[in-house]
């Protein structure tokens, strides 16, 4: 029985919840392998909307068993605000599986993250502000908590102080900022230890049993292939692995056990934080995307910036990502333009380029070359069926398909769990 990925192909917030959670019936284990609480999955079930930040969205589904992997960075107190939360309104949290080799957010990584950002000033990333780059850096640094430090007081300890002796010299002498007292930080820790203690587990064991007893296992990926620490838009890219070889690493699941990568592609483009971004439009359509889209941060509330479809955003996540299936979300916010824009390919200072750009100063001047598609007008939301999509509509996704080098599997309709026109199944 399969591993199978999902990833999102552009910058983020592609509808990647929303695919995670129409799969939950089938699969046995979702889990989240990278990222933090900078990810913010929108999941609508049944007319309730849940806004997830940290916990896989596997968790609305009773049978599937969630698991936060060791690539995974935890904040413990998102992590059981948002458990109790669910379990206000009814939803069972009790299956979660925590990696004891998941990397902690220490509150000093939230100061960090946030004053390095002022300090930044224009040159800044705009990051979410968890924490998630600091803590990141810690465990590249080796001076990262891991959960499983949690079970051994000393250590913990001896850990926080090592991290804290560096930090506090630069949070007093660079930041302006209090000393960070290693006590109180263990103390803080120490204070979940209770509540974490059933949750862990061998995770990367717990998943190759699952596999080789036959269940399903959905490996999902935060953020997206453009905001990848190695193949996204690097400096402004996010600290983890967000793409397919990141399912392994922040698994523990081997390549050859995937059988399956879904990439998730909005049919626009949308972005949050800083970083270049060529079919932005900053005009009436861009606000238009905006609006119709419902297009602002699930974590942060920001207004996200918009543009058209970018087919060389989609190669490029074909490539990077070995993508066997497509999943082209929100293509009713299309509805009722005259024509859409498509971009095919970046003007660079006059040479035509068909794919991303090697440097990042040749993407920072990369002009789109659009090609404009006949729109539709009809309400597409009810549509369950390929042939019942309005001819203009498919022609859309026909030759959106014919650009990106993978098979458009599912399309999306609406925001709800069940509006989407499946044309191939993706388990
Ligand atoms: P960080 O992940 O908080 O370090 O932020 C780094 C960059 O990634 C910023 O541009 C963020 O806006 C962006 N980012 C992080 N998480 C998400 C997400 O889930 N969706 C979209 N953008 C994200």
């Amino acid at each position: 029985m399969p591993a199978i990925v999902i990833v999102g192909a552009q910058w983020g917030d592609e509808g990647k919840g929303k695919a995670t959670d129409q799969l939950g019936n089938r699969v046995d284990y979702v889990v989240k392998f990278n990222g933090g609480n900078n990810a913010g999955h929108t999941v609508v079930v049944g007319g309730d909307k849940y806004a997830l930040h940290l916990l896989p969205s596997g968790i609305l589904t009773p049978a599937v068993t969630p698991v936060i992997g060791n690539g995974v960075v935890v904040d413990l107190a998102v992590l059981f605000d948002e458990v109790d939360g669910l379990e206000a309104r009814g939803v069972d949290t009790s299956r979660l599986v925590l990696s004891a080799n998941a990397h902690l957010i220490a509150p000093y990584n939230c100061v960090l993250d946030k004053v390095t950002e002022r300090f930044l000033g224009s040159r800044r990333i705009g990051t979410t502000g968890r924490g998630i780059g600091p803590t990141y850096a810690d465990k590249m640094n080796r001076v990262g908590i891991r959960v499983q430090d949690l079970f051994d007081e000393k250590i913990l300890l001896q850990k926080v102080e090592g991290a804290l002796e560096l930090k506090n010299q630069v949070l007093t002498k660079v930041y302006n900022r209090r000393m960070v007292d290693p006590g109180e930080v263990v103390d803080e820790l120490l204070g979940f230890v209770d509540r974490v203690r059933p949750m862990v587990a061998d995770t990367s064991l717990l998943l190759e049993r699952a596999l080789d007893a036959g269940q399903t296992v959905l490996l999902e990926g935060g953020q997206a292939t453009l905001l990848d620490v190695d193949h996204g838009t690097y400096p402004f890219v996010t600290s983890s692995s967000a793409t397919t070889g990141g399912a392994c690493t922040g698994s523990g699941i081997a390549p050859t056990r995937i059988d399956r990568v879904v990439a998730i592609l909005k049919a626009y483009t949308t972005r949050v934080g800083e970083g270049p971004f060529p079919t932005e439009l900053h005009d009436a359509a861009g606000e238009h995307l905006r609006k119709t889209g419902w297009e602002y941060g699930t974590t942060t509330g920001r207004p996200r910036r918009c543009g058209w479809f970018d087919a060389v955003i989609g190669r490029y996540a074909a490539r990077v990502n070995g993508v066997t299936d497509f999943v082209l979300t929100k293509l009713d916010v299309l509805t009722g333009l005259e024509r859409v824009p498509v971009c095919v390919g970046y003007d660079v200072g006059g040479v035509r380029h068909d794919e991303m750009p090697m440097t990042q100063t040749d993407f920072h001047h990369a002009t789109p070359i659009y090609e404009h598609l006949p729109g539709w007008w009809e309400d597409i939301s009810g549509v369950r069926s390929f042939d019942d999509l309005p001819a203009n509509a498919q022609a859309y996704v026909r030759t959106v398909e014919g650009m990106i080098g993978a098979r458009i599997s599912v399309v999306g309709v609406g925001p709800d769990r069940d509006e989407s026109v499946v044309l191939h199944d993706l388990i």
